[in-house]
């Protein structure tokens, strides 16, 4: 069933990185929901999957890859393959992301700010740097890259500095490269998601301590709850599909009234 023009995306194909768990794997599912022949990346090649079968059900082709963002053999293997088997890519998700363990920043170790800046911002940095000059050569395609409200004014933790610093640094990234290539056929934007009940696999905390800090955290929203992954998938499509046709270089917060 083919959906409104304005948020086809048949014919097109996307990539989303860590696309196995959480807000990547409904990055997914929307891109497939919506017309797009899907390849998941994920370092854990059983969690990308798993993903594919919640594709199958939309009928549009889709392959897993293994691979580290924070690699650029990984990355570079990605596009490459991604291209090999489907032949053009639309639009790339950077999402892949991972936080510190919540310390302050006096107490932060050394390993703990190099392993998220390599895959935050590192990563960011390198899926850009090998998509980009396939999209120059199509002169047309959507980045978009995940940012947080930990980057943005307002969505301070005292105990995520590196994690902040590093959504902060992606933003700005967003907004220089979208500059870069506006004149290009090239959009490059940001979703800064808030609280999102993916039950983060990366993030150092037990789940009892989740679930712990859960009525806490909800006591900060506006509107009471913590988001359901799902949630963020209409920005998604937006985002990639024609609809956004004018926008780059822009940061959308996805956050319940959060950093209102
Ligand atoms: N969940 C939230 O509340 C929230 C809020 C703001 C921003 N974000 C951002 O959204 C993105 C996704 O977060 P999530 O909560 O859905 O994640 P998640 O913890 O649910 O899933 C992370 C996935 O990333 C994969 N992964 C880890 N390291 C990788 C690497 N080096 N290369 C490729 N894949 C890797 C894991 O295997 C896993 O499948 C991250 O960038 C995160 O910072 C999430």
């Amino acid at each position: 069933m083919r959906t409104n023009p304005l948020f086809d995306l048949f014919g097109k194909v996307a990539v989303v990185t860590a696309g196995g768990h959480g807000l990547g794997r409904e990055y997914c599912i929307a891109m497939a929901e919506f017309g797009a022949d899907v390849v998941c990346n994920d370092i854990n090649l059983t969690l990308a999957e798993e993903t594919l079968d919640h594709l199958r059900p939309f009928g549009h082709r889709a392959i897993a890859i293994q691979g580290d963002v924070s690699k650029p053999e990984d990355v570079e293997r990605l596009v490459r393959e991604g291209l090999r088997r489907f032949g053009r890519i639309d639009v790339f998700f950077c999402n892949a992301g991972t936080s510190n363990r919540f310390v302050p920043p006096h107490e932060l170790i050394y390993e703990d700010w190099s392993k998220v800046v390599a895959i935050n911002l590192r990563g960011t940095f390198l899926c850009m740097k090998a998509v980009l000059p396939v999209m120059l050569k199509q002169k047309k395609g959507s980045i978009i890259n995940t940012a947080s409200v930990a980057g943005l004014p307002g969505g301070f933790a005292p105990d995520s500095s590196v994690y902040g610093a590093t959504k902060a640094a992606i933003i700005g990234l967003t907004r220089h490269a979208a500059v870069a290539y506006a004149r290009e056929g090239i959009r490059i934007n940001a979703i800064a998601p808030g609280i999102h009940d993916t039950k983060p696999v990366g993030l150092g905390i037990s789940q009892e301590k989740q679930e712990e800090l859960k009525p806490l955290i909800q006591a900060r929203i506006p509107m009471g709850r913590i988001g359901e992954p799902r949630e963020i998938k209409a920005l998604a499509v937006y985002l990639a599909s024609d609809a956004s046709s004018y926008v780059t270089g822009q940061v959308f917060v996805e956050d319940g009234g959060l950093l209102a």
